[in-house]
């Protein structure tokens, strides 16, 4: 699929998004394109700023866990915003990029993800997608979030260390897909829901995440919160910063900012 690099001149003729993806830069290889996109950052990087890797070598998930980056299989994409926001709105970012992603692999591939708090899209209760929203904030204000979104497209098969946890739209779909086109549609929705929390429908995007989430409420959770925390009860919503809300075996709901869910049911 030569014709499936994700190469600028391939995305231009097909992009609809007016700001994101207008300047691309695109590595054969890189160690991980968020850290490509933190340099571009800090030279001054217009937002939209995308920068695409076909293979990382250094990909980087979530909590400190690897990413794997099979050269020419996935989208490895990392968008440089500079929202004009403070920094605790910025945990719903994520939530619009995963809405996004779940919103376009959905239009592009036929393929209904769920959406694992906060931002893990799974097909059959195994990950396809992961998403990577990295700050530099002053006091008061965002200087800009890198967001890095690794899909998993056409990989036909995964390490064994990864389980029964990984997959790919491929293998679920039981074809490839062109990632020029599910680029470019991600493109397109992550615009549209960054434009709408921008100007103030945080309730539509946090809407459109409890629709497309099983996660979202009565789902019983596990929550490592890090440091050897972990939270246990049932899932109540989202609060209007996206955090998650949980409901305790006591009656109290807790609201988790950032942490895993290890297991649920
Ligand atoms: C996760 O679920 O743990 C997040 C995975 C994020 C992976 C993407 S791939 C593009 C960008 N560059 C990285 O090094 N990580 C993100």
């Amino acid at each position: 699929m030569a014709q499936d690099l994700l190469l600028p001149e391939f995305i231009y003729p097909r992009l609809q998004s007016q700001r994101l993806g207008k300047t691309i830069h695109h590595f054969l290889e890189t160690g991980s394109t968020n850290d490509a996109a933190r340099q571009l950052a800090e030279q001054g990087a217009a937002e939209g700023t995308l920068v695409l890797g076909e293979e990382q070598t250094q990909g980087r998930g979530r909590l400190g866990r690897s990413w794997l980056s099979e050269r020419g299989a996935g989208i490895y994409a990392s968008i440089l915003l500079r929202p004009v926001l403070k920094p605790r709105d910025a945990a719903v970012l994520t939530l619009v990029a995963a809405v996004a992603g779940s919103e376009a692999i959905e239009q592009a591939c036929d393929l209904r993800t769920d959406i694992k708090w906060p931002n893990d899209l799974l097909l059959r209760g195994r990950k396809c997608c992961g998403i990577l929203s990295e700050m530099q904030a002053d006091r008061d204000d965002i200087r800009y979030v890198i967001v890095g979104i690794g899909i998993n497209v056409n990989h036909s098969a995964f390490p064994a260390e990864l389980g029964e946890c990984a997959t790919s739209l491929r293998i679920e779909g039981k074809q490839t897909y062109s990632r020029v086109a599910l680029l470019c549609e991600l493109l397109r929705r992550f615009e549209l829901l960054y434009d709408d929390w921008q100007r103030g429908s945080l309730a539509r995007v946090l809407q459109a995440w409890v629709d497309r989430s099983s996660f979202a409420f009565g789902k019983h959770v596990t929550v490592d919160l890090g440091r050897g925390k972990k939270l246990e009860g049932h899932t109540a919503g989202l609060s209007e910063l996206g955090n998650l809300k949980v409901k305790l075996a006591d009656g109290r709901v807790e609201e988790v900012l950032s942490g895993d869910i290890v297991a649920w049911r």
